[in-house]
């Protein structure tokens, strides 16, 4: 049996968004206050590079979304945080999963024809390579769970393939079928601009997300140029089912008030989103101001992070490198 052990990462591939924050960030931080679980996050710097990154920039992000998550309650000695390229066994058990993982397995992900779009064989051996290194970011600490986004389902489903694969292949029982964490009413966040979108960092249209440095104007013109429809709320959950942008804002209501999706209906059912807006800007000012606050002060010592995510490492080190071993001695080399 395996201890529940809880891994997660979130790429520096550019600033924080309410999506990652609602979607992953917040998750991390009520499983590591869950004492059933030994909590690990990553910022995962290996993954960024699959789509070219300015190296001062990169450098930057990292220390930033190391703010980011200590800034949301992330707390680096609950849990072990730290820097994917600090850690060199991820990317080694990367490439014995580059040996397990088929082609047609990679083939089927959908994430990559989205990243690539019509520029597939323009696109990093990398970006096509990258859920195995996301399989080896998970099994080099044989963790049960991984708390994600809905956009990430698949991934978490090929490293249970993968670990599956090599158990069965070498006849042993190393790495555990790891189960995905998707709840909530904020799994899948979606762009404040086209309701058919996931809410990304990496959108063009910096009004398509709310950032997790934006200040209060900028929170207040994003939600009130936020695309609705000209109807008023309903009272329950079935009455936005084919209106994805005013799902969208009252999902984001509910998680950013700890309230489900019906909770929130019954006070603002009936209310129009003249009404309903202004209601959700305050609502997310007073969740994400003093995160963001708290993100600029830390900024301010760039040496305390670089120390933060140095002890991380080591102490990710402690777990990786027997197993990075043992798996070694599995396979024959
Ligand atoms: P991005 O897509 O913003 O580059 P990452 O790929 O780094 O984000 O994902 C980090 C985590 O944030 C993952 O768990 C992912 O599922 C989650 N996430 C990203 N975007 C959203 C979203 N719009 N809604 C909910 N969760 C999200
Ligand atoms: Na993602």
């Amino acid at each position: 049996a395996f201890q529940p052990r809880v891994f997660s990462g979130i790429q520096p591939s550019g600033g924080l968004t309410l999506g990652n924050y609602l979607g992953a960030i917040k998750r991390f931080v009520d499983m590591q206050d869950d004492a059933s679980f030994e909590t690990i996050y990553c910022m995962v710097d290996l993954h960024a590079i699959t789509v070219w990154q300015d190296p001062a920039e990169l450098a930057r992000n990292t220390r930033e979304l190391c703010a980011g998550f200590i800034a949301s309650g992330i707390d680096p000695e609950k849990s072990i945080l730290f820097n994917q390229s600090q850690v060199p066994e991820h990317a080694q058990l990367a490439w014995i999963f580059n040996t397990v993982a088929r082609m047609g397995w990679l083939n089927r992900m959908t994430q990559f024809k989205d990243k690539a779009g019509k520029n597939q064989e323009n696109s990093s051996v990398g970006l096509f390579a990258y859920p195995a290194l996301m399989a080896a970011d998970i099994l080099i600490y044989h963790a049960t769970h991984v708390p994600v986004g809905e956009d990430q389902k698949q991934h978490v489903e090929l490293t249970r393939d993968i670990a599956a694969k090599f158990n069965h292949d070498y006849g042993v029982d190393f790495f555990p079928i790891t189960e995905p964490v998707i709840k909530g009413a904020a799994t899948r966040v979606m762009s404040l601009r086209d309701g058919s979108k996931k809410m990304s960092k990496s959108d063009p249209s910096d009004m398509s997300r709310i950032n997790m440095t934006d200040d209060a104007d900028a929170i207040a013109a994003k939600i009130r140029k936020a695309r609705t429809d000209p109807e008023a709320l309903p009272s329950e959950a079935e009455g936005l089912k084919d209106r994805p942008e005013a799902r969208n804002l009252v999902n984001i209501y509910a998680a950013l008030a700890d309230m489900d999706v019906d909770a929130v209906l019954s006070e603002v059912g009936g209310k129009q989103f003249s009404e309903f807006k202004p209601m959700l800007s305050d609502l997310a000012v007073s969740k994400l101001s003093p995160i963001s606050g708290e993100m600029a002060r830390l900024m301010q010592d760039a040496s305390e992070i670089d120390t933060i995510l140095r002890r991380g490492a080591e102490r990710a080190r402690e777990l990786t490198v027997p197993i990075l071993e043992r798996t070694y001695e599995i396979v024959g080399l």
